[in-house]
């Protein structure tokens, strides 16, 4: 499975997005799509956007439990996306649950992510509101050891645990990682950023940039920019 970048296409509407994506005349990049999106257009987002030859990574994010993450997992298969995910914290048979309700019928499936904590929570909220006391790394680490042994692909998670991660659970383990800026541009809401060629560095294998390219002035350049730091 190969590195690439994702843009995270945080649109509200269709019509949005497809304006967006016209403009990718030579390259077609993989994209995020959200629920914000997916809640207001429906399914037909994807039928929409995955003909004009992109790959599909749909961020929902499920959490329930396993059975019904099975039964929403078969509806998104038929989509053919290309990656989606779930919340870590919905237990090991949770996970295992959803590769099966993914995986088709001539066995194959979309890649499956794992969201361990998410980067909003930070460790003074997660031991006040989640009763959870240990440390936030250890949580991110154990959750990942955890996504692994159900058999998912790889987690979410900050290009900054990206290394630890694939040394606790392997090379072959995805490594998903959003929080991506360049050192001259603003930051906005992100608390821990990274440069694409720093996250090629500390090896991620997917970087996720969304308002870096979205609000660009010009799209397509930083797009290659990214592309060039990260993959060349
Ligand atoms: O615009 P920006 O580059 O900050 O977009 C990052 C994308 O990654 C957004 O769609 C955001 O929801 C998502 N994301 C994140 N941090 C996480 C999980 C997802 O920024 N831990």
């Amino acid at each position: 499975m190969g590195k690439d970048v994702i843009i995270a296409c945080d649109f509200s509407s269709k019509v949005e997005v497809v304006d967006f994506l016209s403009i990718f005349t030579e390259e077609k990049p993989y994209v995020k799509i959200g629920m914000e999106l997916f809640y207001g257009e429906g399914p037909d987002i994807v039928k929409h956007i995955k003909p004009m030859g992109h790959k599909i990574f749909l961020d929902l994010k499920l959490h329930d439990i396993p059975n019904t993450v099975m039964q929403a997992m078969k509806v998104l298969s038929d989509l053919n996306i290309d990656m989606c995910n779930v919340h870590a914290a919905g237990t090991i048979s949770m996970m295992e649950a959803a590769i099966k309700g993914l995986t088709r019928a001539d066995g194959s499936r979309p890649i499956l992510i794992g969201v361990t904590q998410l980067t909003s929570t930070d460790e003074a909220r997660m031991h006040k509101e989640i009763l959870i006391d240990k440390p936030l790394d250890e949580v991110v680490l154990h959750y990942a050891k955890n996504v692994k042994a159900a058999g998912l692909d790889g987690v979410v998670c900050s290009p900054l645990e990206a290394g630890q991660v694939h040394q606790v659970c392997g090379n072959d383990f995805l490594t998903i990682t959003p929080g991506i800026r360049f050192a001259e541009g603003s930051v906005g809401d992100q608390v821990r950023v990274t440069t694409p060629a720093k996250a090629k560095e500390m090896g991620s294998d997917y970087i996720v940039v969304g308002r870096p390219i979205t609000s660009a002035k010009n799209p397509i350049e930083v797009y290659r920019k990214c592309l060039e730091e990260f993959i060349d």
